[in-house]
């Protein structure tokens, strides 16, 4: 079905209406992490800045691997390209990234290392984004969402406690247990650092925004509501004051049953599903918001009848509603382009019907 639009023109753009509540047919794709090393042509960009963060941080590069894939596939957003761990960055905590390992962080471990960091700088720290999203909105097609993005608290947390991707978290869990207190003020201080980075990108023409809780799936269900639901509440809270009208994705990778909790409890306008969230509850959850997402991304390295077939089958599920095609997680570095091109054509052809 497809929601009529009483009076005004159809939004220009298939996203914002979508996130609106509409039903869009077909329905928007994007793709999480869709500039990245699976496109020869980030490859050749990359070689070209020293570090991760050098790229993250020089508007011609990073504005020119955020357009690559608008380019070669035409999807209806583009997501700026940068990284949740900018704002560990910005706090002044040191972060590198080791080729082929990922990140490295000096840990925050004692009320001391927490001393340290300073909410002031967030905004010239992070100058160099905000020009990005300057020159993407020069730049991006007419019709192509921009979407701007952070890490939300508990996983960027997690980061910072844990100096490097988690495993078994034991680090930062034994951290916020036996000093709720001080994980607490760390936590705030990334409240307010993320809502900062996120106001100026949209000052600097960011039109939706998503914030990326990939660690959320491990905690228990008080230490989910108190870590993830919560914080991610003040920022909702702090964005519908000073930015009203922009839509906000929460994708809580792992939420399970408390999917539900954490759309009402946060106040997104979206939510981005991850790959085990079954029909049934992505069906219950779309009663409530626009939903999105939930191919698995090994699918897309697969290709063929087997990736085709499953992103029919979500798309006969979930396209009848307010809906934005997307993985249940970022693009794996081994995927061939060559399927990104296939499952596009299948949601714009229609051919899932
Ligand atoms: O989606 C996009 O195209 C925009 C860019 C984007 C990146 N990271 C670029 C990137 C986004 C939205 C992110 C978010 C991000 N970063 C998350 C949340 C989403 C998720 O995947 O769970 C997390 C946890 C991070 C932290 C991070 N950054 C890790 C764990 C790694 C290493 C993993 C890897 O694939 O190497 C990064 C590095 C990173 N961020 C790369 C890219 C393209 C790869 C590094 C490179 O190209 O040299």
């Amino acid at each position: 079905m497809i929601a009529a639009v009483s009076g005004t023109a159809q939004p220009r753009k298939k996203l914002l209406g979508v996130l609106g509540g509409e039903a869009a047919s077909p329905p928007p794709i994007w793709l999480m992490r869709q500039a990245g090393r699976y496109l020869p042509e980030y490859r050749a960009v990359r070689a070209r800045a020293r570090t991760f963060l050098d790229l993250c941080f020089s508007p011609d590069l990073a504005c020119e691997v955020t357009l690559q894939p608008i380019r070669r596939y035409g999807f209806d957003a583009a997501i700026l390209f940068s990284d949740i761990l900018v704002i560990p960055y910005a706090l002044g905590q040191r972060v590198w990234f080791v080729e082929g390992e990922g990140p490295r962080l000096e840990p925050v471990r004692v009320v001391t290392d927490l001393a340290r960091l300073d909410r002031t700088n967030v905004r010239g720290a992070l100058a160099p984004v905000f020009e990005t999203v300057r020159r993407l909105r020069r730049e991006l097609p007419a019709e192509t969402t921009l979407i701007g993005f952070a890490g939300a608290p508990w996983t960027v947390a997690t980061y910072m406690v844990e100096g490097a991707s988690g495993s078994d978290f034991a680090v930062v869990k034994d951290f916020a247990y036996r000093d709720p207190a001080a994980f607490g003020a760390l936590v705030d201080l990334v409240v307010g650092a993320t809502v900062d980075y996120l106001v100026a990108q949209v000052e600097a023409g960011a039109e939706v925004l998503q914030l990326f809780d990939s660690w959320a799936g491990v905690l228990s269900e008080a230490a989910f509501r108190r870590w993830v639901i919560a914080p991610t509440a003040k920022i909702v809270e702090q964005l519908k004051q000073r930015c009203p009208g922009v839509p906000v994705i929460g994708f809580p990778r792992g939420a399970g049953m408390l999917h539900a909790d954490y759309v009402r409890g946060t106040g997104v306008d979206a939510v981005s599903l991850d790959t085990t969230v079954p029909m049934a509850l992505a069906g219950a959850l779309q009663e409530l918001v626009p939903v999105q997402g939930n191919l698995d991304p090994r699918l897309l390295v697969i290709g063929g009848e087997a990736m085709l077939g499953e992103a029919s089958a979500i798309l006969r599920g979930l396209a009848g509603g307010p809906f934005v095609f997307n993985l249940g997680h970022g693009i794996v570095p081994e995927t061939p382009p060559e399927n990104v091109a296939a499952l596009v054509r299948l949601v714009r052809e229609g051919k899932w019907r």
